[in-house]
């Protein structure tokens, strides 16, 4: 697949009403091709936890009660809602202590990402990059394992490209400025 188009046609898919599923060695085969992102001082600064499509109604379970205590209702949708998906990935970044270096992290981790998510398009596998709220609470960190020197940057969903996936259109005012 041509890089632009990849670029112009991958999109966020936000559907998860029906059973998907993905090619496991596509996904992985992705995950280490991302790896070429530019990174400073060459820290790779991204690591990812795969919850594969059979792990994921026990992780759903693991966070929900954390994510949305008492709320069962919340609790159960989120459990429908990924047990459709094809899989999902933990973003975790480490972080770093020196604020130069810290920043650069985050510009890589996503460099890395969008290279992820385009690899993973040209493989058929679609993706949401999903950054709730609870990715900041600290009993969800702690049941899925981020260490304290890593940030939980949020959840790759992995699904199919079957749905409809309508383009969100760009502003792209004022892009640029002459110098
Ligand atoms: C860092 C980051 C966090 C995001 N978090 C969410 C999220 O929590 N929920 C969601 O539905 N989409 C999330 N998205 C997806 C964006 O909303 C999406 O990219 C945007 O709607 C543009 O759509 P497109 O990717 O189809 O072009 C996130 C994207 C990024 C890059």
């Amino acid at each position: 697949m041509d890089l632009q188009q990849a670029i112009a046609e991958r999109r966020s898919v936000k559907k998860f009403k029906r059973d998907m599923h993905i090619d496991d060695k596509a996904l992985y085969e992705a995950i280490e091709k991302a790896a070429d992102a530019p990174n400073h001082g060459m820290r790779e600064p991204w690591r990812l936890v795969h919850v594969s499509k059979d792990r994921l109604g026990d992780m759903s379970e693991d966070i929900s009660k954390f994510a949305f205590p008492n709320e069962l209702d919340k609790q159960q949708s989120h459990y429908d809602a990924v047990t459709k998906l094809g899989g999902m990935l933990l973003l975790i970044m480490k972080t770093d202590p020196r604020q130069k270096q810290n920043r650069e992290n985050y510009f890589a981790f996503g460099a890395y990402a969008q290279n992820l998510m385009l690899l993973l398009y040209e493989a058929g596998i679609g993706t949401c990059w999903k950054s709730p709220m609870y990715i900041f609470d600290p009993k969800v960190r702690k049941v899925l394992g981020v260490k304290n020197d890593e940030i939980l940057a949020g959840f790759l969903y992995l699904t199919d490209l079957e749905e409809e996936m309508p383009k969100a259109p760009r502003k792209n005012k004022n892009l640029i400025t002459e110098y």
